[in-house]
C-alpha cells in the first residue's frame, strides 16, 4: 500500500544521508522540512521533501493524507527499560520521602528484591498482561523501539520466565522490541553472592544463550551490586552466546563500569549519574553509546549526568526512559526529552537526537529507525500544528502525540 501524507507543517529528524549515530557537535543538527510531503510503501518510507517539490502523478499514491499543518517526527526509541514486572513499589517511593536512600532500601531486602518476590509468585500470562499494559502506554505516547530487560527474575526459571514474556511482546506489538539479559541485576535471595555469579556464568547465561531469548546481556555493575572483575566474566561468557553488553554503569560511584563496558565492546553503558571525567576520556574513540537516564534523577532526588561535558567532549548520548518499579515507574520518552533540556542543559535538536537516532544506535538499530530517511521503517507520530522544534520540550505536559504511526500504519 503505497500512501501519501500531504501539508505537513514540520517534518523533523530528516536525513538525507543516514548515519548509524551523531556526535558532539553533530548532535546539535536536526534537520527539518517545512511544508513537506512523506511518501511509504509497504512500512518503509519511500520519498519525503518540500511540497513545491512534490509531483503527486510520480508518487501516483493509492491513499492520500492531508495533515493541514500537522507536523511528523520519528518515533522515540527507548533503548533501556524494565517494563516487565509484577504490581508495583509505591511503599518504597514513601520511604523514600520520608528520607531512605536507594541504596538503604536495597541494602534492607527492598528494592529490587521486592519485585523479584512479587514475580515469582505471578502467572506468565499475568506478567504478561500487565507488561502489555505498559508497552501500549509507552507506545501511545510515541515510542516506537524499545528495549526491555529480564532482571526481576533472580533464579533460572523466573528469568527465563521474563524473557519468554518479552519475547512475546515482541511477537504481538507493532513497536519492535529488543530483549536483554540483566540476570545480574542484584543477588537472588536463596543464594550467596558467589553462588549467584557462578550460576550466571555457568547456567543462566547458556540456558539464555541456547533457547536464544536475548539480544543483549546487561549486568548492574555498581557499588553494592556486581564488581568490574565479575562483570568482565560475565560479560565474556555473554559473547560467547552471541549477546552483546549493554550496561548499567556509574549510577551510584564511578566504581569503573564505563571501563569494562568499553573494553567488551559494549553497545551502551547506561545510567553514568556519577561517571568523571575519566570516564569521558575512556569513551572517546569507542563505539559504545553514553546512555542517560534523566527520569531516574527526577525521580530518585539524584545527581544528573554530566551530559552537557560529554557533548562538549565530542560524544554523542542517547537517553532512555529507565521505566521500572523502583528508580522512575514512567516511560514517557517526550517528558525524558523536556528532562534533557531543562536538567542536562541539551539544546532541544541535541535531545531530539538523543532520543531517536542515537537511542537507535544503542539498541543496534539506527540503519532501520531512528530518522526520517528513505529506506527506513516508517515509526513516526504526528502532532498538531506547532511553532518549531522547541516547542516539543517545552510544553512538557501537554500531550503532543496525536496519532502513532508504526510499520507504515496508524495504530
Ligand atoms: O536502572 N539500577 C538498577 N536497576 C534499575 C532499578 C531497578 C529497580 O529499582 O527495580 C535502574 O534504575
Ligand atoms: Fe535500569
Amino acid at each position: 500500500m503505497k500512501r501519501l501524507l500531504t501539508n505537513i507543517g514540520i517534518l523533523g529528524g530528516v536525513e538525507t544521508q543516514s548515519r548509524l549515530r551523531v556526535q558532539g557537535a553533530e548532535m546539535a543538527e536536526f534537520s527539518v522540512v517545512s511544508d513537506a510531503y512523506l511518501c511509504i510503501e509497504d512500512g518503509r518510507i519511500t520519498a519525503f521533501g518540500p511540497m513545491s517539490e512534490l509531483s503527486i502523478e510520480t508518487e501516483n499514491p493509492e491513499e492520500i493524507i492531508d495533515l493541514h499543518g500537522r507536523c511528523v517526527f520519528p518515533s522515540w526509541c527507548d533503548p533501556h527499560t524494565h517494563i516487565v514486572y509484577a504490581g508495583s513499589r509505591e511503599g518504597e517511593f514513601v520511604d523514600k520521602i520520608r528520607g531512605l536512600s536507594y541504596e538503604e532500601i536495597a541494602r534492607r531486602g527492598g528494592g529490587i528484591l521486592n519485585s523479584a518476590d512479587l514475580l515469582h509468585t505471578m502467572s506468565e500470562d499475568d506478567l504478561y498482561k500487565q507488561a502489555y499494559c505498559r508497552a501500549e502506554e509507552v507506545m501511545r505516547k510515541g515510542t516506537g523501539c524499545i528495549e526491555i530487560k529480564s532482571g526481576y527474575g533472580l533464579n533460572l526459571h523466573d528469568e527465563l520466565k521474563m524473557l519468554r514474556v518479552i519475547r512475546r511482546l515482541r511477537d504481538n506489538l507493532p513497536m519492535r522490541v529488543v530483549s536483554t539479559f540483566l540476570g545480574a541485576h542484584a543477588v537472588g535471595r536463596q543464594y550467596s553472592h558467589e553462588e549467584y555469579v557462578r550460576l550466571i556464568i555457568e547456567e543462566m547465561i547458556p540456558e539464555v544463550g541456547r533457547q536464544q531469548l536475548a539480544d543483549y546481556i546487561d549486568v548492574f555493575c555498581d557499588k553494592g551490586f556486581f564488581t568490574p572483575k565479575e562483570t568482565a566474566e560475565m560479560l565474556e561468557t555473554g559473547a560467547k552466546w552471541g549477546m552483546r553488553p549493554k550496561i548499567h554503569a556509574e549510577e551510584l560511584a564511578a566504581s569503573g563500569g564505563v571501563r569494562v563496558g568499553v573494553d567488551h565492546n559494549a553497545l551502551s553503558v547506561d545510567h553514568l549519574e556519577s561517571m568523571d571525567v575519566a570516564g569521558i576520556e575512556v569513551l572517546r574513540g569507542s563505539e559504545t553509546m553514553p546512555t542517560v537516564l534523566p527520569g531516574t534523577s527526577f525521580f530518585l532526588n539524584m545527581p544528573w549526568a554530566p551530559a552537557r561535558k560529554m557533548i562538549e567532549a565530542g560524544l554523542g548520548i542517547a537517553v532512555a526512559s529507565d521505566y521500572n518499579p523502583g528508580s522512575t515507574p514512567s516511560g514517557d520518552m517526550k517528558f525524558v526529552v523536556s528532562l534533557a533540556c531543562i536538567k542536562l542543559r541539551l539544546l532541544p535538536e541535541e535531545a531530539l537526537n538523543a532520543a531517536t537516532l542515537n537511542s537507535a544506535y544503542a539498541m543496534g538499530l539506527s540503519a532501520d529507525y531512528g530518522s526520517i530517511a528513505v529506506g527506513k521503517v516508517a515509526n513516526f507520530f504526528v502532532t498538531p500544528p506547532i511553532p518549531s522544534l522547541a516547542f516539543i520540550p517545552y510544553a512538557y505536559t501537554t500531550p503532543l502525540i496525536e496519532q502513532v504511526w508504526l510499520r507504515g500504519e496508524c495504530v
